[in-house]
């Protein structure tokens, strides 16, 4: 295997010294890039884009030839696992996505299956072998999936936006069919995660995006055990290579001890948990990933430095920081907002890094 070119970003996952903090931005490859729109109109919409690895190749790559970014990230969604499972996905622009048939009766639960993932989502397997070519051993690539959950949710609502009415009504009332379909959900992103790494993912993320919205006791019953079963699961090496595995709970800033105790590799925080508290908290046990609001890439350049330099230095001096934005890029930022954001990462993130204080 040849070594990468830039191993930054995996080395910050292990907490193994570099000589700056890394830099990706979650949703990098998206709408507020001109050329991202252009790509997606030429494939019609946006899950044909997810479809055609060509594209998503393309895609992928295009942040990274505008800035100085540590990692690509797989472009695709979290909602290729139910799509595969015939629920009837549908990205209607400007309304996010749409499921036909959203699970409802427990014979609709009972009928749900583990998709293959050579089979059923193979495309998404080829665009992670395509770009890992086209990467050329420059970054590495995060492959990702949404946490069982966070899919439950869309699975089970149908739609975004309607603040979890019917998924919490069966987890209060039926537990047994939530569980159920989490536990099909957790075999069926383990499998896909691991064909991920098979076809060269070289780290893994996975989004627990609604996990936040559970009452305490729920979130460790419903979405942590799931995690902590996939966790397990994955296949952590590869040619000899670790693969790091970032965990990534919005609103999750209060169970960060139980997050790292699944044996994680990191934690993804969004902007409402205090860093410098996050890294009390879990000490030496995981890495940090985050946390800028993504707002103040809607700023300018100045306010865009200072707020770089306040996250910073509440990390602090020392390694096992991945700088990131708190949840993903807004579409409205403009791209040169984005530029200023990784420079002022690269700029001033070395003063941290230096031996006396590392
Ligand atoms: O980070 C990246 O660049 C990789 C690509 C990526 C996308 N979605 C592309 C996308 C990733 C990692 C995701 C994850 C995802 N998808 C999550 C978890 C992360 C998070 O944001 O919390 C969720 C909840 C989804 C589901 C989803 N996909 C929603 C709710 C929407 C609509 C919301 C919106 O922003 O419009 C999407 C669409 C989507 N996924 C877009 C992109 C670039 C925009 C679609 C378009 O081009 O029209």
């Amino acid at each position: 295997m040849p070594t990468l070119q830039n191993d930054t970003f995996l080395r910050a996952l292990l907490r193994k010294p570099t000589d700056r903090t890394p830099v990706w931005m979650m949703r990098q490859a998206g709408r507020y890039l001109p050329e991202y729109n252009e790509t997606r109109k030429r494939a019609g919409d946006f899950l044909s884009l997810c479809k055609n690895p060509d594209l998503a190749t393309e895609v992928t790559l295009q942040p990274l030839t505008r800035f100085r970014l540590d990692a690509a990230i797989l472009f695709s969604d979290i909602l290729t696992i139910p799509d595969a499972m015939g629920l009837g996905l549908t990205f209607v622009a400007g309304e996010g996505p749409k499921f036909e048939r959203p699970l409802r009766q427990e014979w609709e639960i009972r009928n749900l299956f583990v998709p293959d993932p050579a089979e059923h989502l193979r495309y998404v397997m080829d665009a992670v072998g395509q770009i890992r070519r086209a990467l050329d051993n420059s970054v590495p690539l995060i492959g990702f999936s949404g946490s069982p959950f966070t899919l439950a949710c869309y699975m089970i609502e149908g739609e975004g936006g309607t603040d979890f009415a019917h998924t919490k009504k069966m987890l209060y009332q039926r537990p047994d069919l939530l569980h159920h379909i989490l536990d099909i959900n957790a075999q069926a992103v383990t499998a896909y995660l691991n064909a991920q790494i098979e076809s060269g993912a070289q780290a893994i993320m996975i989004f627990d995006t609604w996990g936040g919205a559970l009452a305490h006791d729920a979130y460790l019953e419903f979405s942590l055990a799931y995690l902590q079963r996939i966790v397990n699961q994955l296949s952590r090496e590869r040619d000899g290579n670790t693969i790091p595995v970032i965990l990534f709970t919005k609103g999750g800033g209060q169970w960060l001890e139980l997050i790292a105790a699944t044996g994680c590799d990191a934690i993804g925080l969004d902007w409402t948990t205090d860093l410098a508290a996050a890294r009390q908290q879990v000490g030496q046990r995981v890495a940090l990933q985050g946390n800028l609001d993504p707002a103040v890439l809607l700023t300018d350049p100045d306010t865009i430095t200072t707020q770089v330099s306040n996250t910073l230095a509440s990390f602090g001096h020392g390694h096992g920081h991945i700088f990131n934005l708190g949840h993903g890029i807004s579409q409205f930022t403009p791209p040169e907002n984005a530029a200023a954001f990784v420079e002022a990462v690269h700029r001033l993130s070395p003063a941290y890094h230096t031996e006396k204080n590392g």
